[in-house]
């Protein structure tokens, strides 16, 4: 992507429309910029959330316009973006704070070398560079490489960077938001499924399908557990889920009732799971202690996290994939010595890396999933991005993605760009 990039995208000053347009006395332009798709030459006029520098999203997105040649390699496609979503390790991205940092470049021209972030996304191909892929235009495809840069209106790619994917009865957010949430929710069950029964020392086990043993995890609420409640419940496993309250009784219950309907067992909120009462509360879970709860899921951090830990049985694993709260994780001895409980972390992009083929199958089967009924979306507040659409309501947008008690996932949903 790197290469035909460099060869095709030109910057425009003023986003106003073709390269020409430059050469008209500036007494000629019309006073309202009017956009065209595309100018004489075929050149296509797109734009992409960029950075330069790490900071917080309000401070250091921009909005940057350039135009894309139509003479592409012919093993590039031409896309245009039909939704992305702003996920906690975008923002973090921009922060400087993700475990990658792709790098600051100046391929669509920006004035200092910059980065487009978003990891997720689909796509509509517009036009191929010719015979050199099988990808046809009106396919939709998705990133086959992290840190692809999906927060813009359109790009050039190598076709081999990207994943088609059979759009038939699929809505453009259920295909964005498949590749990492419920991936991540999928490969960890799948990798660290529970261990009770295993003797001790004899390390983690796949998971063992239709157990009906449990998990626990905590930010249930967020995409990744929302994810894992429903693999969970179809692979017949039982989940425990802590959630934070809401600002009222009323709207904690109808946050309960919702993951329940999900297929969540159980549903604690955050106090009552740090409690004292929790310890009574769990042996009555598990039938004092008869049921071992063999597998944890932490993507908080802090107290929450050894509660977490606290709540597993002999020779269970705890998978920490995320640290919402900022805060590390603190571990009594007693876990690790008496209890042999393995303490692991989960990074899907690694796991990506090393199984490309894998990905591909898991994308299939959760997408089939969803097509079945099975799954249902996460919810989702969408940012619509038009052409005309400023570029503070989208950094706004990227802003708030960290902001807990959300209604939904922030996801760009592109229109007439
Ligand atoms: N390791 C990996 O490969 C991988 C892959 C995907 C995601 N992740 C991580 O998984 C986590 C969830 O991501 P997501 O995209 O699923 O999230 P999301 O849908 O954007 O939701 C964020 C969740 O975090 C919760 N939260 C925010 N601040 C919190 C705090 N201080 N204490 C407790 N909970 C808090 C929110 O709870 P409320 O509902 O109460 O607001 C919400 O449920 C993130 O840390 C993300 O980086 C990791």
């Amino acid at each position: 992507m790197a290469t035909c990039q460099r060869l095709n995208l030109r910057p425009l000053a003023t986003g106003l429309t073709r390269p020409s347009a430059r050469l008209v006395a500036a007494s000629r332009l019309p006073v309202a910029p009017v956009r065209r798709k595309s100018g004489p030459y075929g050149y296509t006029q797109a734009k992409a959330l960029v950075f330069s520098k790490y900071g917080e999203p309000s401070d250091v997105l921009n909005l940057h316009t350039h135009s894309i040649s139509p003479s592409i390699p012919s093993s590039s496609v031409l896309l245009r973006s039909l939704a992305a979503p702003i996920n906690p390790a975008d923002i973090n991205t921009v922060q400087g704070t993700y475990g990658s940092k792709p790098p600051f470049t100046s391929l669509i021209g920006t004035a200092e070398p910059s980065v487009t972030p978003g990891n997720e996304g689909v796509f509509e191909v517009l036009s191929t560079g010719g015979s050199g892929s099988d990808l046809n235009k009106g396919d939709w495809v998705i990133p086959a490489v992290a840190q692809f840069g999906t927060w813009r209106t359109h790009a050039v790619a190598d076709a081999d960077k990207l994943i088609k994917v059979n759009k038939e009865n699929l809505t453009p957010i259920q295909v964005a938001t498949v590749s990492v949430n419920p991936c991540t929710a999928y490969r960890i069950l799948r990798s660290y499924g529970p261990s009770a029964g295993i003797k001790a020392g004899m390390g983690m086990r796949p998971l063992e399908v239709g157990s009906g043993e449990w998990f626990i995890q905590n930010g249930a609420n967020s995409g990744v557990g929302r994810a894992a409640i429903q693999l969970g419940r179809l692979w017949g496993l039982r989940s425990i889920n802590v959630v934070r309250e809401r600002d009222t009784p009323e709207a904690t219950d109808a946050l309960r009732r919702e993951l329940q309907d999900l297929g969540a067992d159980v549903v604690v909120t955050e106090s009552e799971f740090l409690s004292r009462g929790w310890r009574d509360q769990l042996a009555e879970i598990t039938r004092q202690g008869r049921d071992k709860i063999g597998l944890g899921l932490n993507c908080v951090g802090g107290k929450s996290a050894t509660a977490v830990a606290r709540s597993l049985g002999d020779d269970a694993t705890m998978v920490t994939y995320g640290g919402m709260a900022k805060q590390p994780v603190s571990l009594p001895v007693g876990l690790l010595i008496f209890k042999d409980i393995r303490f692991v972390g989960f990074w899907l992009s690694r796991w990506n890396e090393k199984d490309a083929t894998g990905r591909r199958h898991m994308i299939e089967d959760i997408l089939g999933l969803i097509r079945a009924g099975k799954f249902r979306d996460v919810p989702v507040e969408e940012v619509k991005w038009d052409w005309e659409t400023e570029e503070a309501a989208l950094r706004n947008a990227v802003q708030e993605g960290l902001s807990g008690f959300r209604k939904g996932k922030g996801v760009f949903v592109f229109g007439d760009t």
